[in-house]
């Protein structure tokens, strides 16, 4: 692969701080590499392969020059300069909500939908982090027959809310042993020592928008703008690594057997197997890109229904390592 000129646009973020060491990880080679961040972080020094660099402002001027801009900040901060960076040249791969449903934007998870990454026009989507991990999870099961349906609830970790989600629960915990009440800024209720059954804001019926991305962005990634979801997102007292609990429904019946033999087989998936214990919990999949998935089993509502549990470390494959995966598929031609 070529060395390219790249920048962070939101460096100092969780999903920021993963990139970097990831593309150290990945051995991803760069000619240049800008940092840029908001007004908090402006002058900080962070190492990359042993050089320090400074951490920069984000304005209209940051991107002349570079390859590519990987967008690691909020979706109104994507808004604003979607447009400066397009017109630099730099395609600009981001990992906030602002283009996921822009039918110009192409919305890529390599391993399922990589070609998609081809047809931009200077901005490509990563998909939501639950959305991402639940979709590698079943779709070695969408190749034998069609998902037309899925009831899923994700136990969404504290760091899907950034620096400031991971800091409330350290914090919450230290409150809560020392035996004080807790004063939630991040959450909308206390999240040490409980699950909080709301993420996002309210979409509609009831839904919240967190709730109705693994429906609308999992229509465009599978191309089945029929596929309906019942979600439910819960957050839950993790630092790192979703998990999902899952039940589909399939055009056809698959069988179990059948299930297994495509799931060992899809990219990205690890399938558990082992019968003394054949689940993964958030530990087992935290700073790995795998998705792991266990206790398959037979749907006894629905003959073409399967269930499944999937964790996924939503910091590197649902946010960092994807973006980045989409660099590569990119610079590689595949
Ligand atoms: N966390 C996850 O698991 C996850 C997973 C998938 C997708 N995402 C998405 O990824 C994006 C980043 O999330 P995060 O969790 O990393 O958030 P975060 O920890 O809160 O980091 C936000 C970053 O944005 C920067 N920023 C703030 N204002 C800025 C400005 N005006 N110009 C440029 N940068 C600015 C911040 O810089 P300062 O240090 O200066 O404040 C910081 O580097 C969000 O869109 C999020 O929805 C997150």
């Amino acid at each position: 692969m070529r060395a390219v000129k790249l920048a962070i646009l939101g460096a100092t973020g969780a999903v920021g701080r993963e990139m970097l060491r990831l593309i150290e990880e990945y051995q991803i080679p760069v000619e240049e590499l800008r940092l840029l961040s908001g007004r908090n972080s402006v002058g900080k020094t962070i190492l990359f392969r042993g050089i320090p660099y400074t951490v920069q402002i984000a304005d209209e001027e940051s991107f002349s020059g570079l390859d590519y801009v990987l967008g690691a900040s909020d979706a109104p901060i994507s808004r604003r300069f979607a447009p400066a960076i397009k017109k630099s040249g730099a395609l600009f791969i981001d990992n906030s909500s602002a283009f996921r449903m822009d039918p110009e934007v192409p919305l890529v998870v390599p391993e399922i939908n990589g070609s998609d990454a081809f047809s931009h026009s200077g901005i490509i989507a990563n998909p939501n982090c639950s959305t991402i991990i639940t979709l590698i999870a079943v779709s070695g099961i969408d190749l034998l027959s069609p998902i037309r349906s899925m009831m899923v609830s994700t136990y969404q970790a504290v760091s899907g809310a950034g620096i400031r989600g991971q800091q409330e629960l350290e914090d919450e915990l230290a409150a809560y042993l020392q035996g004080q009440v807790p004063h939630p800024e991040v959450f909308p209720a206390p999240i040490a020592m409980n699950v909080i059954p709301w993420i996002g804001a309210e979409d509609s019926d009831g839904y919240t928008d967190e709730e109705m991305k693994m429906q609308n962005e999992g229509r465009r990634i599978l191309h089945r703008p029929e596929l309906t979801v019942n979600c439910t997102c819960v957050r839950v007292p993790v630092m790192r690594s979703h998990s999902i609990s899952v039940t589909l429904w399939t055009e056809h019946p698959v069988s179990l057997a059948d299930a297994r033999d495509a799931l060992n087989k899809a990219p990205g998936c690890h399938l558990m197997t082992d019968a003394s214990c054949d689940y993964p919990t958030p530990l087992d999949t935290s700073d790995q890109d795998l998705v792991w998935i266990g206790r398959l089993r037979e749907d006894h509502t629905h003959p073409n229904g399967i269930s499944l549990w999937c964790c996924g470390d939503q910091l590197r494959k649902g946010a960092a390592a994807n973006a980045l995966q989409i660099l590569q598929y990119l610079e590689n031609g595949k």
